[in-house]
């Protein structure tokens, strides 16, 4: 362990949102925390604010009304930067200025040992940057707390160009000391979640900019059928269109324009109307009203089939049979390309291409393709489009296959990767492409996704339960359809679904592994 020592004093720059929730979780783990910033008040006032935080968790129980004395003990209020010269670990979380920072660190480089380790709450600015201004930018590291620190289990250990390992690995041994779970990553735009997690938003922005579906559909279809715990839009209020939107430009222009991280005109205008979300009551949502109610655009009897025939494997879906079958549907295989049909319509999980190329490229006219689930059995809703060749009758058949083993439908415009599938393929080539280049590890990308966003799974591990080679097609049919930059497929996808190997060796010999042929 070499962690810095439990006796050892932390010193906290900024008493905002994170400097405090860092000083509660520092206090906690028992160091003297120090806790510093150049607003007149703003330390009392942050001391007090975390003080009355403990004061709940007493009232529930949660911790006793000694140790609330304990932790309250160990927090200290510095008047100037001279008073942090004792600490042995110094964490910045000031305003999100590159030149402010430097300045702030250099001076506390003058106060501090040469043995200090200085580190950085930065989200978006470069540790290698910050760390140039220093006359030790070995000792600077960046320490990404999410927010709220003290509840949220992340800590991205940010590695500067100069930044020295014995640095990192004692950062990274003291989070994991403080009840945290740390994953290395390397300073590069976005680190590994704020720029992982983009496409979450961009390609739910983008569905909604081109009507594929409207803001509830797509949010309920991510939640539900996804897995999601929120869905994008409820997010992006939650977050606040302000922040969500600063964080997309500041990788945007990190990245030199990559179209991949391109900002959406929709979420601009709402920044320009001041609609930023549920901070100012209104957002894609509005908060003064109730909340529209999830939306069927589904209504109709389910008259279930007597029996389908499938042709091929489904891949993922393939538990989906079971389903039929439990509902007393006669199931009949035969070889295949994927497909199960009714009487009336062919269905197949989308693959990247929309239902109307497909059709028209000699698949049956009566297609209707179906959307990934994370978990089919239990999912409860699956979204559907038909191919603009299919009659209504094909859309109304296939939708009584799903309401007749018990699933919701969401029917959305034929749109390539329909919802989920498109999402999850995104998501996961934007983490092939940060493992590429070697931003993290497979396990790490895929915790540090699990950990600071809460998805219900990493993307690595989701690209190889879907197999690698199908979230390659989806990016390949995305990249056709649309013409754009945005959708091409990481060489690192390519090489795994080439060497017919998964994403994330913790992949392996999972249940959840996808068949590759
Ligand atoms: P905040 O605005 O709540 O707090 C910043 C505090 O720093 C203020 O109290 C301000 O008076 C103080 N400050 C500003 N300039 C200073 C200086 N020169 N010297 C000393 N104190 C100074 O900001 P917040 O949200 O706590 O963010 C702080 C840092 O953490 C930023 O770098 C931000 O990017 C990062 N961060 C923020 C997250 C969030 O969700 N809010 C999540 C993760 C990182």
């Amino acid at each position: 362990m070499k962690s810095i020592d439990s006796t050892a004093c932390v010193a906290v720059i900024g008493a905002g949102a994170m400097g405090c929730g860092i000083a509660q979780v520092a206090a906690q783990a028992g160091h003297y925390v120090w806790i510093y910033d150049a607003k007149e008040n703003a330390g009392l006032q942050g001391r007090a604010g975390i003080l009355e935080g403990l004061d709940r968790q007493v009232e529930k129980g949660r911790l006793t009304p000694s140790d609330r004395e304990a932790v309250a003990s160990r927090l200290n209020i510095a008047t100037s930067i001279d008073d942090l010269s004792r600490a042995a670990l110094v964490i910045e979380a000031i305003v999100e200025d590159l030149k402010i920072k430097q300045q702030v660190l250099s001076s506390v480089e003058k106060v501090v040992s040469e043995q200090t380790i200085l580190a950085s709450n930065t989200s978006s600015l470069s540790i290698t940057a910050i760390g140039a201004a220093l006359q030790r930018p070995e000792r600077l590291a960046g320490l990404h707390f999410f927010n709220p620190a003290p509840v949220m289990k992340l800590v991205e250990i940010v590695a500067g160009l100069a930044s020295e390992a014995t640095v990192l690995e004692a950062l990274f041994d003291t989070a994991l000391a403080w009840g945290k779970s740390p994953v290395h990553a390397t300073s590069t735009p976005g680190f590994i979640v704020n720029r992982v997690a983009r496409p979450f938003y961009a390609e739910a922005l983008r569905l909604l900019e081109e009507k594929a579906a409207d803001v509830a559909t797509i949010d309920t279809v991510m939640r539900e059928s996804g897995g999601f715990r929120m869905g994008p839009f409820e997010l992006m209020d939650l977050i606040g269109h302000d922040v969500n939107a600063a964080v997309t430009r500041s990788v945007f222009d990190a990245y030199f324009g990559d179209p991949r991280f391109k900002p959406s005109l929709t979420q601009q205008e709402l920044v320009a109307a001041g609609w930023l979300g549920r901070k100012t009551g209104r957002g894609f949502y509005n908060y003064d009203k109730a909340k529209e109610a999830a939306p069927d655009n589904v209504r109709q009897e389910a008259i279930a089939p007597t029996a389908v025939a499938v042709e091929g494997d489904l891949g993922p879906a393939e538990p989906l049979l079971s389903l039929i079958e439990n509902s007393g549907i006669a199931v009949t295989r035969g070889p295949g390309q994927g497909l199960i049909r009714i009487h009336g319509a062919s269905l197949a999980l989308s693959d990247g291409r929309s239902a109307t190329a497909r059709a028209a490229s000699g698949e049956p006219a009566d297609l209707v393709l179906f959307d990934l689930s994370l978990d089919y059995l239990s999912t409860r809703r699956i979204a559907l489009a038909k191919a603009d060749q299919a009659t209504a009758k094909a859309l109304h058949a296939a939708t009584s296959l799903f309401l007749s083993i018990g699933k919701s439908v969401s029917i959305v415009d034929d749109s390539p990767g329909l919802i989920v599938m498109r999402t999850i393929a995104m998501l996961a080539n934007e983490a092939s492409d940060a493992l590429l280049q070697g931003v993290g590890t497979a396990e790490d990308i895929d915790r540090a996704m699990t950990l600071g966003v809460n998805y219900p799974r990493g993307p690595l591990a989701w690209a190889d339960s879907v197999g690698p080679h199908r979230i390659l097609a989806v990016m390949e049919g995305l990249q056709n359809a649309y013409g754009d930059d945005r959708y091409r497929a990481s060489h690192l996808l390519r090489r795994h679904v080439a060497a017919k190997q998964p994403l994330c060796s913790a992949s392996l010999g999972s249940k959840h592994s996808g068949a590759m042929p």
